[in-house]
């Protein structure tokens, strides 16, 4: 008796509960009611049959970046807030929102959005899933608003790399359906695309953001399509460090090779082997970070140009080896030639006279007798005739002494001033061509 007593007593207690809350149900339970199958279809649109249902939308960028140039896409974190009119969820209340979040977003109808250039996208789960839905119970006017994170395709052209302007686009369509049944807008309401304050680039500068329409007409019809568009210019200052700075001192230390003395041939081979090698590091450094693009890229003018300037430096080492060498061997020739011709003039004075004398076929005696033997009478005086000649060997010598200038160290002292100049201009013609000009 008393089990069975208590029994219906607790029955008792708990539909007079349940009537209760049911009775002092919230909007919310209201709503989630009116959401319940049959009544509600989600995959019937608001208006069915009737105009199209127009989607307001608004995209508030919180982190923009980073862009990558080598698979040329841009990455962006934004909310991304949509808003219409399903008239089914009118409650006749006065016009308080109801909140829906968690599992039963999925409850509703909702836009078909995509992103058509995106690569790869995210919805953000932590710690529950970053959605809501604000119903007003007056008018079933609806804001839905996610958190997503997108990597998005940008055609980039790096003609003026790192000197160059990007503009790189958002696409959102409609993937099933057309104008007749949905038109997507930008908000009236609400600022169409904005920044967060802290939304920035970490290497570009946004200089704007504007938003189109898009439609687009495939072969079953014309679908929505809304675009926006950000123009970012790219900040120079990461590549002054990374870059130029770097490559203008290793050109500017391949023009101390002009200074050190061309005999010290490890000195400057080495300064110039380090330097070249050092651009060619740099060189391919910067173009680690970037596609093989089939035209040329500012960067590459830069770095080639460099290059070529380290290059010339060590060549001009060549050349004034060459001159050098060239120098030194008129030197010696010179040297040996005077010394040839001291010695063949000494030879002369000592040696022409048994010469002269053998040449001497007979000599006649005072006393009239013409004698053969030769060796006693005119060993002692040596004929004035032989001393008349003229050297034979003397004037070939002369020529060398033109080359006695040292050509090598003159252009060592050329390059000196010629090579800073060449760069200077270079400096000039680039930087104006790329920051002014292009
Ligand atoms: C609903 O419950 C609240 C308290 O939770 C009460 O104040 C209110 O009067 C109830 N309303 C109805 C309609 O029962
Ligand atoms: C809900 O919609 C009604 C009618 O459009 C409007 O008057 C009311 O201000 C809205 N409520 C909120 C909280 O926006």
């Amino acid at each position: 008796m008393d089990s069975s007593w208590t029994f219906c007593v607790c029955a008792l207690w708990i539909v007079a509960n349940l009537c209760g809350t049911r009775a002092n149900s919230t909007l919310h339970q209201q709503m989630l009611a009116k959401l319940r199958f049959p009544d509600y279809d989600s995959g019937v649109r608001p208006n069915w049959n009737g105009q199209a249902v127009v989607v307001e939308v608004d995209v508030l960028f919180i982190s923009v970046g980073p862009v990558n140039e080598m698979e040329m896409t841009w990455s962006a974190s934004f909310y991304l807030r949509q808003e219409w009119t399903d008239s089914r969820l009118v409650l006749d209340d006065a016009g308080t929102l109801v909140k829906l979040d968690g599992e039963h977003v999925a409850k509703l109808w909702r836009p078909d959005l995509f992103f058509s250039n995106n690569k790869q996208g995210r919805k953000h789960e932590l710690t529950v899933p970053n959605h809501l839905v604000y119903i007003n119970s007056s008018s079933g006017h609806i804001l839905y608003s996610q958190r997503l994170t997108m990597v998005l395709n940008c055609e980039m052209d790096l003609i003026k790399f790192p000197h160059d302007n990007q503009t790189c686009d958002m696409k959102m369509e409609s993937y099933s359906f057309t104008t007749k049944d949905l038109i997507l807008r930008w908000s009236t309401a609400r600022q169409a695309t904005s920044l967060l304050p802290s939304a920035n680039f970490p290497d570009f500068s946004i200089d704007g953001i504007s938003t189109h329409d898009c439609g687009t007409t495939y072969a079953i019809g014309t679908f929505p399509c809304l675009l926006t568009t950000l123009q970012m210019s790219r900040e120079i200052g990461f590549y002054i460090f990374q870059t130029y700075l770097p490559s203008i001192l290793t050109v500017i230390l391949s023009w101390a090779s002009f200074w050190i003395d061309h005999e010290a041939v490890p000195a400057r081979i080495s300064v110039g082997l380090l330097t070249v090698l050092t651009i060619t590091t740099q060189l391919s450094g910067s173009r680690a970070q970037l596609p093989r693009v089939p035209y040329i890229k500012a960067i590459d003018v830069w770095m080639s140009m460099n290059l070529v300037f380290v290059f010339s430096a060590y060549m001009e080492y060549a050349v004034v080896t060459v001159l050098s060498r060239k120098y030194k061997k008129s030197l010696t020739r010179l040297s040996l030639s005077d010394r040839r011709l001291t010695l063949e003039t000494d030879q002369e004075l000592v040696a022409i006279p048994p010469k002269e004398e053998s040449s001497l076929p007979s000599t006649t005696t005072p006393n009239g007798t013409t004698t053969t033997s030769t060796t006693t009478t005119t060993a002692t005086t040596p004929t004035p005739v032989s001393r008349q000649e003229p050297p034979p060997k003397a004037a070939p010598c002369v020529t060398p002494v033109l080359d006695s200038k040292d050509t090598g160290r003159k252009v060592d002292k050329i390059s000196r001033g010629l090579f800073p100049l060449a760069y200077a201009i270079f400096n000039v013609i680039y930087w104006l061509y790329y920051l002014v000009l292009a």
